[in-house]
């Protein structure tokens, strides 16, 4: 072999390896930042790493650029393992022009996008970038474009999964939001589509860039973001543990995890962890904890919205996507955060053949002026579609209040949901006793001198008559009335039972959510 261009390979990979360089490496560790490189080491398999395009360099003619080139152009690309499976990773490095994105560099990860759909793997992106690169112009913006498209075209065919590690502004927030998932790290990572200055220019408001675009809040007020980390390492770490959860691809089934959870193993506590009396809150991540393998759950979006919970768990050491009612949080109601968070959540699931597991406990929709004006019917309907057109498994245990809309909309038997289990302590009604008496007798109450006493007979009466599971079980809208304790054994036989369910929709370009 040549000396002389082996020699000229280890320069140009020894220079793509350098970066932006001692200095900028230095600044990025001060910020509490780790370099692009150390990040994919922690993210995949150790020395699982094989890097793409390292050699790749920018074309710009402009500004000085020509006498300035980096190999790899500042954009770390590849593919690797993360528990031995296979995944692609692109991480912007800031240390070499901001990360900004180059031409030459958005076609490396147009490149990545493409092969990773063409061999149905996961895509993890790691960005911190000063976004478009200035020197280049229209063709950044063009690279860009690029990549919205890829991440339009892969959405629904291999998990897509974004982490938000320094700087993500302007039209680049846009390629991690049309991603399935978004990770930020807390203090070090900030997305807006126009800065503080911006904003004061325009509006003369005064914001912080951290309270403009700050891990906590996107994670709580936009709902931007779904998980927030502390740092580099447990960001890396929690995206690691999210793959465990999510098949390769659309096609893939969900992947397995081996467990010593008994299936048939009966939880007594949770006969009595519902409280009776139903405006008492409980925690349902306790019922949740109690059912699925090893008490484990991997939640999604526990910050926003938290009148609803989504996230992971796995039944029989097989995945589930469960949705729950939160008493503990706003009694559980459905308002339009909440619905556009479920909703989103169940049509990964659908996209992704991940059964969904429905615990509810919905006293109904948020009343109030906020909600209707914010469109509570056009985001409720978001939800309601989600469920209806999902055709993967879908199991629904009612463990207290389904009231109104929201007992049609949380995975009733009315949108294809396959198994309804309910517990004895359910409430299936169109509202609670109290406002269904002061509707029914009005006039009565308000003529009767001893209104109360008779309010509270009527209120016994309707509960007697509704406030059980019994008038849905007799109509087949509940399969069985269960007691709490089976729950895990029920839920599982009766997974296995849909393990070869096949369900369409009918012939169509696509429906239109009412997004
Ligand atoms: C080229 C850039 C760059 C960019 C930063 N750098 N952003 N180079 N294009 N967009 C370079 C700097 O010149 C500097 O180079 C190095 O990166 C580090 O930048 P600093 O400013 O020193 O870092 P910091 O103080 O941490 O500030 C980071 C920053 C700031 C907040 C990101 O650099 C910044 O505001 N950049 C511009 C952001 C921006 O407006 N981008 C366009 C957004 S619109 P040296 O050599 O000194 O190390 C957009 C459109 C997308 O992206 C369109 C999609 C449709």
């Amino acid at each position: 072999m040549s000396t002389r261009w082996l020699e000229e390979v280890r320069r140009r990979h020894a220079r793509a390896e350098a970066g932006g360089g001692e200095a900028r490496r230095k600044r990025q560790h001060a910020e509490g930042k780790l370099s692009a490189r150390e990040r994919i080491d922690l993210l995949l398999d150790e020395g699982t790493f094989e890097e793409l395009d390292k050699l790749v360099r920018h074309r710009s003619q402009n500004f000085g650029m020509q006498n300035n080139v980096i190999d790899g152009d500042g954009f770390v690309t590849g593919h690797g393992l993360v528990h031995g499976r296979q995944i692609f990773v692109f991480a912007q490095d800031f240390t070499v022009f901001g990360g900004s994105l180059s031409e030459a560099n958005a076609l490396k990860i147009v490149k990545l996008m493409d092969l990773a759909v063409k061999t149905g793997a996961p895509i993890v992106g790691l960005n911190d970038s000063g976004g478009a690169r200035i020197q280049e112009g229209v063709v950044s913006l063009a690279g860009y474009a690029d990549i919205f498209l890829r991440n339009t075209l892969a959405s629904g065919v291999v998990p897509q999964i974004s982490a938000i590690m320094g700087p993500c502004a302007g039209g680049a927030v846009y390629s991690p939001a049309l991603t399935d998932f978004v990770f930020m790290v807390d203090g070090t990572s900030h997305m807006f589509v126009t800065g503080p200055e911006v904003i004061r220019t325009v509006t003369h408001e005064d914001v912080t860039k951290e309270n403009l675009g700050g891990a906590i809040t996107h994670n709580s007020v936009s709902g931007v973001a779904q998980f927030m980390a502390h740092d580099d390492e447990d960001c890396l770490r929690s995206i690691r543990e999210l793959l465990t959860f999510l098949p390769q691809n659309n096609l893939d089934g969900v992947p397995r995890m081996p467990t010593k959870d008994p299936e048939d193993r009966a939880d007594l506590e949770l006969d009595t962890l519902i409280p009776l009396e139903s405006n008492k809150p409980y925690d349902i991540k306790d019922v949740i904890a109690r059912v699925v393998d090893d008490g484990h759950f991997f939640e999604v979006a526990e910050h926003f919205a938290k009148n609803i919970f989504v996230g992971f768990a796995r039944m029989a050491g097989e995945t589930v996507g469960v949705v729950a009612n939160q008493p503990a949080h706003l009694a559980g109601c459905l308002d339009i955060d909440s619905s556009t968070k479920g909703a989103r959540f169940v049509r990964f699931c659908d996209a992704f053949q991940i059964p969904i597991l429905t615990f509810e406990d919905v006293p109904g929709f948020l009343p109030g002026t906020s909600q209707e004006f914010g469109g509570i019917i056009r985001h409720g309907a978001k939800l309601l579609y989600a469920y209806a057109e999902a055709t993967v498994p879908k199991i629904t245990v009612i463990t207290r209040k389904a009231y109104g809309g929201a007992y049609c909309v949380m995975g009733s038997k009315h949108l294809r949901t396959d198994i309804n289990f309910a517990y004895p302590t359910a409430e299936i009604a169109v509202m609670g006793p109290e406002g269904a008496v002061n509707i029914l007798y009005r006039r009565e109450l308000e003529a009767a001198d001893s209104s109360e006493e008779l309010r509270q007979a009527k209120i016994d009466e309707y509960r007697d008559h509704f406030a059980n599971p019994f008038v849905a079980a007799e109509r087949g809208y509940i399969d069985d009335v269960i007691e709490p304790h089976e729950t895990r054994r029920k839920v599982i036989r009766a997974l296995r039972m849909l393990a070869n369910k096949t369900d369409t929709m009918p012939k169509k370009k696509h429906g239109n959510i009412p997004l």
